[in-house]
């Protein structure tokens, strides 16, 4: 036998067993979105890798490490590690800053970074998520905020935990690295290695990180002093401010938590996660936060902007698995051409409908159907001489004979 190829490290088939599930968080995302008045965007799944390095961030783990990045014709190009870079190329170069604001985009779709693989964590995933631009104003912070969470809640998660943070904009931002990398000197040596190099590239970096060591740094009294200062401007506190009495008024629970940093490079102002205690270490489902600069750094118009994004296959672990759907019928006969007849008849009319192809005996089709179906269709003698079929519920085993040009009707009125 040939060797067997098997599926690459941190990459996953998605089987008919779950696509159930996939399909309900999709359809539920389109509903979502759109009743809010975002429309799809689908970009392509390659992007000039100077897109990413730019846009992205290039002190950031998913630049520096995690980038699938490949060359042809002398062109350097990257799968996409996320989608917000993209979203904002496409919105720039398609003059969509010339439609009212705000533009409302959301969007679907498989991700890759070169990640070690864990449980909730892959090399091939998928996000679901949304894009806002046009609005400075913190009603747009919240209401990405609010999306995110009736989302989950439209999916059937409620359990979740909301943390939100202010990053400041680029100027109080400046003053509060520079207290942080003063506080933190003597302890530099302590640090692990990424830290140490994050301490001299984006020391805002540090507190995201997930050493034990580098944690228990955080927690001296004076570190812990400068991190939970209130470093924002007026500007930038009133702005945070009014998210958290626009997400009081939305009843929306949430926490502030001052290390909550995010991974990519963009963001300023609001930042948010939303997090789940019941997937372990790679416990958030939902990332995202304002990013004002963004739109101007990948050369367009000074655009503000604020997005989320959440990994699907993280939703999608913690709902409960879906029964996959039976077949609306199952032909059972031994007359295969009368059989041709009614299933191509049934699948005009929309119903789901299958038959043997082997023309098996009555009674191993008929077993097939109660494993397949709800409804067996027979077709007898009787039935073919008579123009009828022969309905048995397989659920309770009764049986109703019916004419042949009714049975679509019926088969859709007990779906
Ligand atoms: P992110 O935090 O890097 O943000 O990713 C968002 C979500 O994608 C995470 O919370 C997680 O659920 C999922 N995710 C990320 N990496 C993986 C992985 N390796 N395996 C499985 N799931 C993963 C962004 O990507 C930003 N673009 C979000 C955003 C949109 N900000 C503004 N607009």
């Amino acid at each position: 036998m040939a060797k067997m190829i098997t599926v690459q490290k941190g990459t996953k088939d998605i089987l008919p067993i779950e696509i159930d599930s996939w399909h309900f968080i999709e359809e539920t995302a389109k509903r979502v979105f759109s009743n809010a008045g975002y429309s799809e965007i689908r970009t392509p799944i390659f992007e000039a890798t100077e897109l990413f390095a730019r846009g992205v961030g290039d002190t950031t783990d998913i630049v520096n490490k995690e980038m699938y990045t490949f060359e042809k014709s002398e062109r350097s190009l990257t799968l996409r590690p996320e989608n917000t870079a993209g979203v904002v190329r496409s919105y720039i170069e398609n003059g969509m800053h010339r439609l009212p604001a705000p533009v409302k985009l959301w969007y679907k779709g498989p991700m890759f970074r070169y990640e070690r693989p864990q449980a909730g964590r892959q090399r091939q995933f998928h996000q679901v998520g949304m894009e806002m631009f046009g609005i400075s104003q913190p009603t747009a912070d919240a209401e990405a905020i609010s999306l995110a969470v009736n989302y989950l809640n439209a999916i059937g998660l409620n359990d979740l935990d909301v943390e939100i943070n202010s990053l400041g904009c680029p100027t109080c931002r400046e003053e509060y690295k520079k207290r942080l990398k003063e506080v933190l000197k003597p302890y530099l040596s302590e640090l692990c290695p990424d830290c140490q190099k994050r301490y001299e590239k984006n020391p805002l970096r540090l507190l995201d990180c997930k050493v034990e060591e580098c944690k228990a740094i955080y927690e001296k009294p004076e570190v812990k002093e400068v991190i939970t200062s209130d470093f924002v401007c007026p500007e930038c506190h009133e702005h945070f401010e009014s998210v958290k009495k626009y997400l009081d008024v939305l009843g929306i629970k949430y926490s502030v938590n001052k290390l909550l940093v995010r991974g990519l490079d963009y963001y300023n102002r609001t930042v948010f996660e939303i997090k789940s205690n019941n997937l372990g270490s790679q416990n958030a489902v939902c990332g995202g936060g304002r990013y004002d600069s963004l739109v101007r750094n990948l050369g367009g118009e000074d655009t503000p902007a604020v997005g989320f994004a959440m990994g699907m296959e993280r939703l999608i672990s913690l709902l409960p698995q879906k029964e996959s759907q039976k077949l609306d019928a199952y032909v059972v006969s031994t007359n295969i051409e009368e059989t041709l007849k009614l299933v191509e008849y049934l699948r005009q009319n929309n119903i789901k409908v299958d038959f043997d192809m082997t023309n098996k005996k009555f009674t191993k089709q008929l077993e097939k159907a109660s494993k397949l179906a709800r409804f067996a269709l027979i077709l007898g003698e009787d039935e073919i001489n008579n123009g009828t079929v022969s309905v048995k519920n397989l659920a309770n085993s009764e049986q109703i004979s019916v004419q042949k040009d009714e049975l679509g009707g019926i088969l859709k009125n007990v779906r």
